[in-house]
């Protein structure tokens, strides 16, 4: 298939996911609205639509929570296809949704349309700006209770990255005999030897019925069983805040301003917290037992782009050329010379599109280029070579997981084909946009 085929591929997928007004991952595996894959989808529906792109976002942003929570799944309708389902959930929320949030893309993507549509995206933008201050500051108070400028996550699910090596040890001192039996729905959609195992679904359904048991209450949440310190959700939370910093200038928005920077300046002085010096990398932390993560994930290099991690870019840039001479595609979920590499398991090795439009984003913030432009080759060759499937092998290329993936098309058109325009990759410009 040619580029132009592709691009025309990747419009018919993010048509045929639409279920009018948001887009399922993909279809059986995935049928509700899904919180960070709605905020990437949004980039891939901007090149051709951006009113829908906008639709998107506003249909995300319609089932946040009184408290400002944004949740991870929305269910917008019935599905027997998904485990586990809004009675598993037990929120009460209207429409039903899952307990947990997800990584902050939202204020990303908007300000990314900002940067595409210009002053007529401006009213759309700024109705989206309360809401997504709330949910930021919801983000800062809950996942950061002890207020360490680093955001934690109460459940893997929450991180999007549910099988990641880093919470193994977390999840082995979760109670699961209250678990019961239960009847996964991923693994007849999807190769069993693609998904989370047994064991961590077991730990998942515990954390589940303790946020269910508790009410969801968010202080509940943050005494709980699994409160750990994400690499992901700092990060790309510093970015989401150094975006909503950016939009509060453009919009007008100056009363919200000195709160941003405050998270801004929390999130540099944090950082430091979760550098793991035995590894020369940023690895999640246990806030319960103050244990870390001991490999080198995808996220870690997220830090390429912020000032406050400056003093390891060249430590993390090394990394990247070893994993990068081992990986035929970067980037790697999780290091292949760690023994916990699993090359087509999910979290633990595959290469996901999402992940690496966001590294090459700070790679390039960070003066980088030449390692965001392998980033981006290597994202356009997987596509090209395997199509648009949700995640792909790091050594092989192969697409695993579930096929004609909106994230992956939204990607495609987004960034990794040669036709996608500038404007929605770019990285924050000057913090005080004209
Ligand atoms: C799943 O159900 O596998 C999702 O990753 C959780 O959001």
């Amino acid at each position: 298939m040619s580029d132009d085929d592709l691009d025309r591929r990747a419009i018919e997928i993010l048509r045929g996911n639409d279920r009018g007004g948001y887009t399922v991952p993909t279809h059986g595996l995935y049928p509700f609205q899904w919180n960070w894959d709605s905020a990437f989808v949004a980039l891939g529906l901007a090149v051709f639509d951006q009113a829908r792109a906008w639709q998107e976002l506003e249909t995300l942003a319609s089932a946040q929570w009184p408290d400002g929570m944004f949740p991870h799944i929305v269910f917008h309708v019935e599905d027997e296809g998904y485990f586990p389902g809004p009675e598993q959930w037990g929120t009460n929320a209207t429409p039903p949704t899952s307990g947990y949030s997800n990584p902050p893309v939202l204020a990303s993507s908007v300000r990314r349309l900002v940067s595409l549509g210009g002053a007529a995206s401006h009213e759309r933008a700024r109705s989206l700006f309360p809401k997504m201050l709330r949910w930021h500051r919801w983000l800062h108070a809950r996942r950061d209770p002890q207020g360490l400028g680093v955001l934690a996550v109460a459940h893997p699910w929450e991180s999007g990255r549910d099988n990641l090596p880093d919470w193994d040890a977390s999840l082995a001192s979760i109670d699961t005999s209250r678990v019961g039996e239960y009847r996964r729905r991923d693994t007849s959609h999807v190769d069993s030897a693609m998904r989370p195992k047994k064991r961590d679904y077991d730990a998942y359904m515990a954390l589940v019925a303790y946020g269910r048991e508790c009410g969801w209450e968010p202080e509940a949440m943050a005494r709980g069983p699994f409160l750990v310190a994400d690499v992901g959700m700092t990060l790309i939370g510093l970015r989401a805040d150094r975006d909503l910093l950016w939009l509060a200038h453009a919009l007008g928005e100056g009363a919200a301003v000195a709160e941003i920077e405050s998270w801004i300046d929390g999130a540099e002085q944090g950082l430091e917290r979760l550098w793991n010096a035995d590894v020369q990398a940023y690895c999640n932390l246990d806030l319960r037992t103050g244990a870390r993560g001991g490999g080198v994930s995808s996220a870690a290099f997220l830090a390429c782009g912020a000032r406050a991690g400056a003093p390891h870019h060249a430590a993390l840039l090394a990394h990247f050329e070893r994993i990068g001479a081992h990986a035929r595609y970067c980037v790697p979920s999780y290091d292949p010379a760690h023994p916990d590499f699993d090359a087509l398991r999910y979290w633990r090795g595959p290469v996901w599109a999402v992940v690496n439009f966001q590294v090459a984003g700070e790679l390039a913030a960070g003066g980088y280029a030449e390692q965001a432009k392998r980033v981006r080759s290597d994202t356009r060759e997987l596509i090209r070579n395997a199509g648009f499937f949700e995640y792909f092998c790091p050594l092989t290329g192969r697409g695993a997981g579930g096929g004609e993936f909106s994230w992956t098309a939204a990607m495609w058109l987004a960034w990794a084909s040669p036709n996608a325009p500038p404007e929605l990759a770019a990285p924050t410009p000057g913090e005080h946009p004209g």
